[in-house]
Protein backbone atom coordinates (compact mmCIF):
# COMPACT_ATOMS: atom_id res chain seq x y z
CA UNK A 1 0.00 0.00 0.00
CA UNK A 2 1.70 3.22 -1.09
CA UNK A 3 0.72 6.75 0.99
CA UNK A 4 1.32 9.77 -0.08
CA UNK A 5 0.42 13.60 1.21
CA UNK A 6 1.57 16.90 0.80
CA UNK A 7 2.28 19.89 3.00
CA UNK A 8 2.36 23.65 1.26
CA UNK A 9 5.41 25.02 3.02
CA UNK A 10 3.72 28.34 4.38
CA UNK A 11 5.14 29.27 7.74
CA UNK A 12 5.26 28.20 11.26
CA UNK A 13 4.01 24.66 12.06
CA UNK A 14 1.29 25.01 14.99
CA UNK A 15 -0.55 22.72 17.31
CA UNK A 16 -3.51 22.65 14.93
CA UNK A 17 -1.01 21.64 11.92
CA UNK A 18 0.62 19.10 14.47
CA UNK A 19 -2.58 17.12 15.81
CA UNK A 20 -4.27 17.77 12.60
CA UNK A 21 -1.60 16.64 10.11
CA UNK A 22 1.51 16.09 11.28
CA UNK A 23 1.17 13.47 13.65
CA UNK A 24 -1.40 10.98 12.17
CA UNK A 25 1.18 11.24 9.09
CA UNK A 26 3.76 10.11 11.22
CA UNK A 27 1.75 7.52 12.38
CA UNK A 28 0.87 6.40 9.32
CA UNK A 29 4.87 5.70 7.99
CA UNK A 30 4.33 2.68 9.82
CA UNK A 31 1.43 1.21 7.49
CA UNK A 32 2.78 0.93 4.33
CA UNK A 33 5.31 2.63 2.06
CA UNK A 34 4.99 6.55 2.54
CA UNK A 35 5.96 9.25 0.41
CA UNK A 36 5.80 12.96 1.68
CA UNK A 37 6.31 15.91 0.10
CA UNK A 38 6.76 19.83 0.56
CA UNK A 39 4.33 21.17 -2.16
CA UNK A 40 6.58 24.02 -3.12
CA UNK A 41 5.15 24.23 -7.00
CA UNK A 42 1.69 24.90 -5.26
CA UNK A 43 3.20 27.32 -2.77
CA UNK A 44 3.88 29.43 -5.97
CA UNK A 45 0.37 30.24 -6.03
CA UNK A 46 0.26 32.22 -3.24
CA UNK A 47 3.86 33.53 -1.95
CA UNK A 48 5.93 35.33 -3.49
CA UNK A 49 8.63 35.97 -2.22
CA UNK A 50 11.96 33.62 -2.72
CA UNK A 51 13.28 33.83 0.80
CA UNK A 52 10.79 33.27 2.33
CA UNK A 53 10.00 30.20 0.15
CA UNK A 54 13.47 28.96 0.89
CA UNK A 55 12.90 29.50 4.63
CA UNK A 56 9.67 27.83 4.95
CA UNK A 57 11.36 24.65 2.67
CA UNK A 58 13.86 24.16 5.48
CA UNK A 59 11.49 24.69 8.18
CA UNK A 60 8.94 22.53 6.92
CA UNK A 61 11.81 20.07 6.50
CA UNK A 62 13.12 20.46 10.02
CA UNK A 63 9.45 20.47 11.48
CA UNK A 64 8.34 17.12 9.84
CA UNK A 65 11.81 15.60 11.02
CA UNK A 66 11.78 16.53 14.14
CA UNK A 67 8.61 15.16 14.90
CA UNK A 68 9.37 11.68 13.98
CA UNK A 69 9.68 11.35 10.14
CA UNK A 70 11.81 8.86 9.73
CA UNK A 71 13.80 8.88 6.78
CA UNK A 72 14.40 5.60 6.74
CA UNK A 73 10.86 4.42 6.29
CA UNK A 74 9.13 7.44 4.41
CA UNK A 75 10.32 8.49 1.04
CA UNK A 76 10.62 12.63 2.19
CA UNK A 77 11.10 15.29 -0.89
CA UNK A 78 10.35 18.46 -2.50
CA UNK A 79 7.66 19.03 -4.85
CA UNK A 80 10.01 20.44 -7.62
CA UNK A 81 12.62 17.83 -7.38
CA UNK A 82 10.24 15.67 -9.56
CA UNK A 83 9.61 17.72 -12.16
CA UNK A 84 7.97 15.32 -13.94
CA UNK A 85 5.37 15.94 -12.03
CA UNK A 86 4.64 19.44 -14.18
CA UNK A 87 4.95 17.12 -17.01
CA UNK A 88 1.81 14.96 -15.96
CA UNK A 89 0.21 18.24 -15.38
CA UNK A 90 -0.46 19.04 -18.95
CA UNK A 91 -1.32 15.45 -19.83
CA UNK A 92 -3.81 15.81 -16.77
CA UNK A 93 -5.10 19.16 -17.80
CA UNK A 94 -6.10 18.28 -21.13
CA UNK A 95 -8.60 15.77 -19.84
CA UNK A 96 -9.78 18.03 -17.04
CA UNK A 97 -12.91 20.07 -17.49
CA UNK A 98 -12.24 23.54 -17.36
CA UNK A 99 -15.98 23.59 -15.03
CA UNK A 100 -14.53 21.09 -12.62
CA UNK A 101 -12.18 23.31 -11.55
CA UNK A 102 -14.21 26.37 -11.44
CA UNK A 103 -16.46 24.60 -9.10
CA UNK A 104 -13.36 23.91 -6.34
CA UNK A 105 -14.81 25.96 -3.28
CA UNK A 106 -11.07 26.56 -2.70
CA UNK A 107 -10.26 28.34 -5.68
CA UNK A 108 -13.98 30.13 -5.28
CA UNK A 109 -12.40 31.28 -1.96
CA UNK A 110 -9.19 32.53 -3.09
CA UNK A 111 -10.96 34.24 -5.79
CA UNK A 112 -13.45 35.82 -3.99
CA UNK A 113 -10.89 36.71 -1.28
CA UNK A 114 -8.65 38.40 -3.89
CA UNK A 115 -11.05 40.17 -6.15
CA UNK A 116 -11.46 42.84 -4.38
CA UNK A 117 -7.88 42.91 -3.28
CA UNK A 118 -5.92 42.68 -6.52
CA UNK A 119 -7.73 40.96 -9.83
CA UNK A 120 -3.99 40.41 -11.24
CA UNK A 121 -3.37 37.78 -8.05
CA UNK A 122 -5.99 35.42 -9.30
CA UNK A 123 -3.75 33.37 -11.14
CA UNK A 124 -3.91 30.47 -13.53
CA UNK A 125 -2.22 28.40 -11.31
CA UNK A 126 -5.18 28.95 -8.51
CA UNK A 127 -7.67 27.32 -11.03
CA UNK A 128 -4.97 24.74 -12.38
CA UNK A 129 -4.34 23.86 -8.56
CA UNK A 130 -5.88 20.63 -8.44
CA UNK A 131 -4.53 19.36 -11.75
CA UNK A 132 -1.32 19.86 -10.33
CA UNK A 133 -2.52 17.83 -7.12
CA UNK A 134 -4.04 14.55 -9.41
CA UNK A 135 -0.37 14.65 -10.81
CA UNK A 136 1.04 14.65 -7.81
CA UNK A 137 -1.10 11.72 -6.20
CA UNK A 138 -1.38 9.67 -9.48
CA UNK A 139 1.87 10.10 -10.74
CA UNK A 140 3.19 7.66 -7.88
CA UNK A 141 0.54 5.19 -7.86
CA UNK A 142 -0.45 6.22 -4.68
CA UNK A 143 -3.31 3.84 -3.11
CA UNK A 144 -4.19 6.27 0.20
CA UNK A 145 -3.89 10.36 0.96
CA UNK A 146 -4.62 11.02 4.17
CA UNK A 147 -5.82 14.59 4.18
CA UNK A 148 -7.66 16.97 6.11
CA UNK A 149 -11.21 17.59 5.22
CA UNK A 150 -10.65 21.24 3.57
CA UNK A 151 -8.70 18.55 0.97
CA UNK A 152 -11.04 16.48 0.17
CA UNK A 153 -12.97 17.87 -2.84
CA UNK A 154 -9.50 17.92 -4.35
CA UNK A 155 -8.96 14.13 -4.00
CA UNK A 156 -12.62 14.15 -5.58
CA UNK A 157 -11.44 16.17 -8.69
CA UNK A 158 -8.35 13.85 -8.97
CA UNK A 159 -10.22 10.63 -9.25
CA UNK A 160 -12.19 12.14 -11.94
CA UNK A 161 -9.26 13.01 -13.93
CA UNK A 162 -7.91 9.43 -13.48
CA UNK A 163 -11.12 7.96 -14.45
CA UNK A 164 -11.21 10.30 -17.32
CA UNK A 165 -7.62 9.65 -19.19
CA UNK A 166 -8.06 5.73 -17.95
CA UNK A 167 -11.62 5.90 -20.27
CA UNK A 168 -10.09 7.88 -22.74
CA UNK A 169 -6.52 6.11 -23.10
CA UNK A 170 -6.56 2.66 -21.18
CA UNK A 171 -6.20 1.54 -17.77
CA UNK A 172 -2.99 3.72 -16.51
CA UNK A 173 -3.69 5.15 -13.25
CA UNK A 174 -4.39 3.90 -10.26
CA UNK A 175 -7.87 5.44 -8.57
CA UNK A 176 -6.85 6.73 -5.08
CA UNK A 177 -8.79 6.45 -2.27
CA UNK A 178 -8.37 9.67 0.59
CA UNK A 179 -8.30 9.46 4.18
CA UNK A 180 -10.06 12.17 5.50
CA UNK A 181 -8.95 12.84 8.85
CA UNK A 182 -12.30 13.55 10.71
CA UNK A 183 -11.53 11.34 13.58
CA UNK A 184 -8.92 14.32 14.78
CA UNK A 185 -10.51 16.79 16.46
CA UNK A 186 -10.16 20.24 14.73
CA UNK A 187 -7.72 22.17 17.67
CA UNK A 188 -8.90 25.21 18.99
CA UNK A 189 -6.79 28.37 18.46
CA UNK A 190 -5.95 30.79 21.45
CA UNK A 191 -9.48 32.65 20.95
CA UNK A 192 -11.62 29.66 20.38
CA UNK A 193 -11.89 30.17 16.72
CA UNK A 194 -10.37 26.83 14.71
CA UNK A 195 -6.39 27.36 14.97
CA UNK A 196 -5.27 29.04 11.72
CA UNK A 197 -2.47 31.35 10.46
CA UNK A 198 -4.70 33.31 9.02
CA UNK A 199 -6.75 34.36 12.52
CA UNK A 200 -3.60 35.16 14.09
CA UNK A 201 -4.84 32.70 17.01
CA UNK A 202 -1.40 30.25 16.60
CA UNK A 203 0.52 28.57 19.75
CA UNK A 204 3.49 27.29 17.46
CA UNK A 205 5.80 23.90 17.92
CA UNK A 206 8.65 25.65 18.02
CA UNK A 207 10.27 29.35 19.18
CA UNK A 208 11.12 31.38 21.76
CA UNK A 209 9.85 30.09 25.11
CA UNK A 210 9.15 33.63 26.30
CA UNK A 211 7.31 34.25 23.55
CA UNK A 212 5.02 30.96 23.54
CA UNK A 213 4.49 31.09 26.99
CA UNK A 214 2.74 34.44 26.48
CA UNK A 215 0.41 33.21 23.66
CA UNK A 216 -0.78 30.26 25.91
CA UNK A 217 -1.06 32.15 28.89
CA UNK A 218 -3.43 34.36 26.24
CA UNK A 219 -6.10 31.72 26.09
CA UNK A 220 -9.07 33.23 26.21
CA UNK A 221 -11.21 32.67 29.39
CA UNK A 222 -14.18 34.00 30.79
CA UNK A 223 -14.50 36.35 34.07
CA UNK A 224 -15.74 33.87 36.58
CA UNK A 225 -13.85 33.47 40.00
CA UNK A 226 -11.30 30.52 40.84
CA UNK A 227 -13.86 29.43 43.42
CA UNK A 228 -17.16 29.41 41.09
CA UNK A 229 -17.97 25.86 40.08
CA UNK A 230 -17.37 25.16 36.08
CA UNK A 231 -20.02 23.09 35.11
CA UNK A 232 -19.11 23.42 31.30
CA UNK A 233 -15.49 22.73 32.49
CA UNK A 234 -15.29 20.36 29.21
CA UNK A 235 -15.51 23.13 27.05
CA UNK A 236 -12.90 25.62 28.47
CA UNK A 237 -10.17 25.89 25.92
CA UNK A 238 -6.95 25.28 28.12
CA UNK A 239 -8.74 21.94 29.21
CA UNK A 240 -9.21 21.25 25.18
CA UNK A 241 -5.14 21.61 24.74
CA UNK A 242 -4.20 19.90 27.48
CA UNK A 243 -6.17 16.40 26.32
CA UNK A 244 -3.56 16.99 23.76
CA UNK A 245 -0.66 17.13 25.34
CA UNK A 246 -0.87 16.22 28.92
CA UNK A 247 -2.02 12.42 30.06
CA UNK A 248 -5.21 11.72 30.07
CA UNK A 249 -5.41 11.42 34.17
CA UNK A 250 -3.92 14.96 34.35
CA UNK A 251 -6.10 16.25 32.16
CA UNK A 252 -9.11 14.95 33.94
CA UNK A 253 -7.96 15.79 37.42
CA UNK A 254 -7.91 19.63 36.10
CA UNK A 255 -11.56 19.26 34.64
CA UNK A 256 -13.00 18.23 37.33
CA UNK A 257 -11.21 20.82 39.62
CA UNK A 258 -12.41 23.39 37.48
CA UNK A 259 -15.68 21.83 37.62
CA UNK A 260 -15.38 21.88 41.50
CA UNK A 261 -14.33 25.87 41.38
CA UNK A 262 -11.18 26.24 43.34
CA UNK A 263 -8.53 26.12 40.55
CA UNK A 264 -7.87 29.85 38.66
CA UNK A 265 -7.56 30.08 35.27
CA UNK A 266 -3.76 31.52 35.34
CA UNK A 267 -2.77 27.81 37.35
CA UNK A 268 -4.33 25.81 34.69
CA UNK A 269 -2.35 28.11 31.81
CA UNK A 270 0.74 27.41 33.91
CA UNK A 271 0.33 23.63 33.95
CA UNK A 272 -0.72 23.89 30.26
CA UNK A 273 2.50 25.49 29.31
CA UNK A 274 4.34 23.20 31.71
CA UNK A 275 3.00 19.68 29.76
CA UNK A 276 2.88 21.52 26.43
CA UNK A 277 6.97 22.30 26.57
CA UNK A 278 7.90 19.00 27.65
CA UNK A 279 5.70 17.13 25.42
CA UNK A 280 7.54 18.88 22.52
CA UNK A 281 10.95 18.70 24.25
CA UNK A 282 12.35 16.01 22.50
CA UNK A 283 11.20 17.49 19.01
CA UNK A 284 12.75 20.72 19.67
CA UNK A 285 16.11 18.88 20.86
CA UNK A 286 16.12 16.99 17.68
CA UNK A 287 15.48 20.31 15.49
CA UNK A 288 18.10 22.14 16.88
CA UNK A 289 20.38 19.46 16.25
CA UNK A 290 18.96 19.32 12.48
CA UNK A 291 19.13 23.06 12.18
CA UNK A 292 23.11 22.86 12.72
CA UNK A 293 23.20 19.75 10.17
CA UNK A 294 21.47 21.38 7.45
CA UNK A 295 23.88 19.44 4.58
CA UNK A 296 22.38 16.56 6.85
CA UNK A 297 18.63 17.73 6.21
CA UNK A 298 19.18 18.69 2.11
CA UNK A 299 20.85 14.92 1.64
CA UNK A 300 17.35 13.51 3.02
CA UNK A 301 15.86 15.52 0.77
CA UNK A 302 18.15 14.59 -2.27
CA UNK A 303 17.79 10.99 -1.53
CA UNK A 304 14.13 11.12 -1.21
CA UNK A 305 13.55 13.00 -4.38
CA UNK A 306 15.94 10.31 -6.38
CA UNK A 307 13.67 7.76 -5.45
CA UNK A 308 10.50 9.53 -5.70
CA UNK A 309 11.93 10.37 -9.20
CA UNK A 310 12.33 6.96 -10.49
CA UNK A 311 9.35 6.06 -9.79
CA UNK A 312 7.53 9.22 -11.18
CA UNK A 313 9.53 8.25 -14.61
CA UNK A 314 7.95 4.70 -14.89
CA UNK A 315 4.54 6.05 -14.24
CA UNK A 316 5.07 8.93 -16.50
CA UNK A 317 6.46 6.95 -19.22
CA UNK A 318 2.81 4.69 -18.89
CA UNK A 319 0.89 7.82 -19.66
CA UNK A 320 2.96 8.86 -22.30
CA UNK A 321 2.71 5.54 -24.14
CA UNK A 322 -1.19 5.23 -23.65
CA UNK A 323 -1.74 8.74 -24.97
CA UNK A 324 0.87 8.18 -27.72
CA UNK A 325 3.67 10.45 -26.48
CA UNK A 326 5.70 7.79 -26.63
P1 LIG B 1 -3.44 27.20 8.45
O1 LIG B 1 -4.94 27.18 8.63
O2 LIG B 1 -2.74 27.57 9.69
O3 LIG B 1 -3.02 28.02 7.25
P2 LIG B 1 -3.00 24.96 6.73
O4 LIG B 1 -4.27 25.25 6.00
O5 LIG B 1 -1.70 25.24 6.05
O6 LIG B 1 -3.03 25.70 8.15
O7 LIG B 1 -3.05 23.43 7.20
C1 LIG B 1 -2.05 22.48 7.04
C2 LIG B 1 -2.55 21.17 7.59
O8 LIG B 1 -2.87 21.26 8.99
C3 LIG B 1 -3.86 20.70 6.92
O9 LIG B 1 -3.77 19.30 6.71
C4 LIG B 1 -4.95 21.04 7.91
O10 LIG B 1 -6.03 20.13 7.80
C5 LIG B 1 -4.23 20.91 9.25
N1 LIG B 1 -4.76 21.88 10.24
C6 LIG B 1 -4.60 23.23 10.22
N2 LIG B 1 -5.20 23.82 11.28
C7 LIG B 1 -5.78 22.84 12.00
C8 LIG B 1 -6.55 22.82 13.22
N3 LIG B 1 -6.83 23.92 13.91
N4 LIG B 1 -6.99 21.62 13.68
C9 LIG B 1 -6.69 20.48 13.00
N5 LIG B 1 -5.98 20.43 11.86
C10 LIG B 1 -5.53 21.59 11.34
N1 LIG C 1 -3.11 21.05 -1.25
C1 LIG C 1 -2.61 20.42 -0.05
C2 LIG C 1 -2.79 21.40 1.13
O1 LIG C 1 -2.81 22.60 0.95
C3 LIG C 1 -1.13 20.07 -0.20
C4 LIG C 1 -0.92 19.08 -1.30
C5 LIG C 1 -0.39 19.30 -2.53
C6 LIG C 1 -1.29 17.70 -1.25
N2 LIG C 1 -0.36 18.16 -3.26
C7 LIG C 1 -0.90 17.16 -2.52
C8 LIG C 1 -1.87 16.90 -0.28
C9 LIG C 1 -1.13 15.81 -2.81
C10 LIG C 1 -2.10 15.55 -0.58
C11 LIG C 1 -1.73 15.02 -1.85
O2 LIG C 1 -2.89 20.95 2.28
Amino acid sequence: MRILSGIQPSGALHLGNYFGMMKPAIELQTQGEAYYFIANYHSMTSLFDPAQRRQHQMDVALDFLACGLDPARAVFFKQSDVPEVTELTWILSTVTPLGLLERCHSYKDKKARLAGDDLDRVNHGLLAYPVLMAADILIYDSNIVPVGRDQKQHLEVTRDIAVKFNLQYGETFVIPEPMIRDAVAVVPGTDGQKMSKSYGNTIEIFGDEKVLRKKVMSIVMDSRTPQEPKPDADQNLAIQTLRLVAPPEVARDCEDRLRAGGLGYGDLKKALFGHYWDYFAEARRRRAELAANPDYVRDILCQGARRARALATTVLQRAKVASGLD
